[in-house]
């Protein structure tokens, strides 16, 4: 593992915030130059202590094991800091995926290696046989459930990639709630190089509060907590997933709630001309590829209904989010307008 750490951020004397000083939680706090008026004026806790020891309890893994980010897009730039010297490392992402992954490496001038997957979005064990033993690569993404394809990634490639591959294997479980794979956080211990980034803005509806998450070994974990800004997550976002993490029902009604009306969605979209084809999805959205995608989605943002078209990554495919009962219904009222 030291080996696919950076030298500078082996050697990085990070910065001691006040709170890092004075751990304990009473006296007079003059060490801070905050404000000692009103409600938010103190630094919130930079390890978000309890936020861990909660995660830690529904997730079975320790809170040593655990960095909270500004959504996981923060998990995926501070990962590029830790293991990745700019101008000089590699990446490889398998195409297409989510975006951010090319974003944050050309923002941390790493090179990307992309592969593609196969034509039902699968991993195919010879694309990366050849990368293996490249040593300037230090990251393979695996996005699974996949965005914008919605499919989950096989599970026999994904260990033979963790097993083979010397570098981190980053899974990205943004989608994994609404999936019926189970999560490869029950086998986080078996491997060394593994970081599984899960995150608040789906399942739990959160993507305003911006929580983010990196479960891994104590190791990569403590990088992680070397490079993070030092109050990365803010009390009130702290306070948001806690209080929402209390009532985990609701969140589970909703997710069966979403995946209800995925099945009625798809059962819908097979009827209406135009459609080609509805790729199967373990997400909360579907892939839809339609005789004119291009079409389709500018027809619809007329009439105010604003999908994602992902044509130029996949042909003639527009990406659906699951709406509500309402908001489904009109969707499929207006398609069938056009078609
Ligand atoms: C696969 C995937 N990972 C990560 C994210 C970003 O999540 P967050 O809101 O936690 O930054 C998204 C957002 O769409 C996503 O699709």
């Amino acid at each position: 593992m030291k080996n696919l750490i950076r030298n500078n951020i082996k050697n990085l004397q990070p910065y001691a915030c006040a709170r890092d000083e004075y751990k304990g939680d009473e006296g007079i706090f003059l060490d801070a130059n905050e404000n000692p008026f009103g409600e938010n004026n103190r630094y919130p806790d930079p390890y978000q202590k309890e936020l861990k020891a909660e995660l830690s309890k529904i997730k079975n893994v320790e809170t040593n094991q655990i960095f909270i980010g500004n959504g996981s897009d923060e998990v995926i730039d501070l990962l590029y800091r830790i293991f990745c010297n700019p101008g000089k490392d590699k990446v490889i992402v398998f195409t297409p995926t989510y975006g951010m992954y090319e974003v944050s490496a050309g923002i941390n001038d790493v090179e990307v290696i992309k592969i593609p997957l196969t034509e039902d979005f699968q991993i195919e064990k010879v694309s990366y046989d050849a990368y293996l033993n490249d040593e300037t690569i230090k990251v393979m993404f695996i996005c699974s459930p996949n965005n914008p394809t919605g499919n989950s990634i096989d599970n026999d490639e994904i260990e033979d990639i963790l097993k083979r591959f010397k570098g981190i294997v980053f899974i990205d479980e943004a989608y994994i709630d609404f999936s019926t794979k189970e999560s490869w956080l029950k086998r986080l211990n078996e491997f060394p190089n593994l970081i599984i980034s899960q995150t608040f803005s789906k399942a739990w509806g959160l993507a305003a509060v911006r929580v983010g998450i990196a479960y891994s070994n104590e190791e990569i974990i403590s990088y992680y907590n070397k490079v993070k800004p030092p109050y990365n997550v803010s009390k009130l976002n702290q306070e948001c997933v806690l209080e929402a993490l209390k009532n985990s029902k609701k969140q589970e009604e909703e997710i069966s709630l979403i995946l209800k009306e995925r099945t009625k969605l798809v059962e819908a979209l097979k009827g209406i001309n135009g459609v080609v084809k509805i790729y199967p999805s373990d997400a909360n959205f579907l892939l839809i590829e339609f005789q004119d995608g291009n079409a389709i989605y500018s027809d619809l943002i007329e009439r105010k209904i604003i999908t994602r078209n992902r044509s130029s990554v996949v042909k003639n495919t527009v990406r659906i989010s699951i709406g509500t009962k309402e908001e489904n219904e009109k969707l499929i009222k207006e398609i069938s307008l056009i078609s």
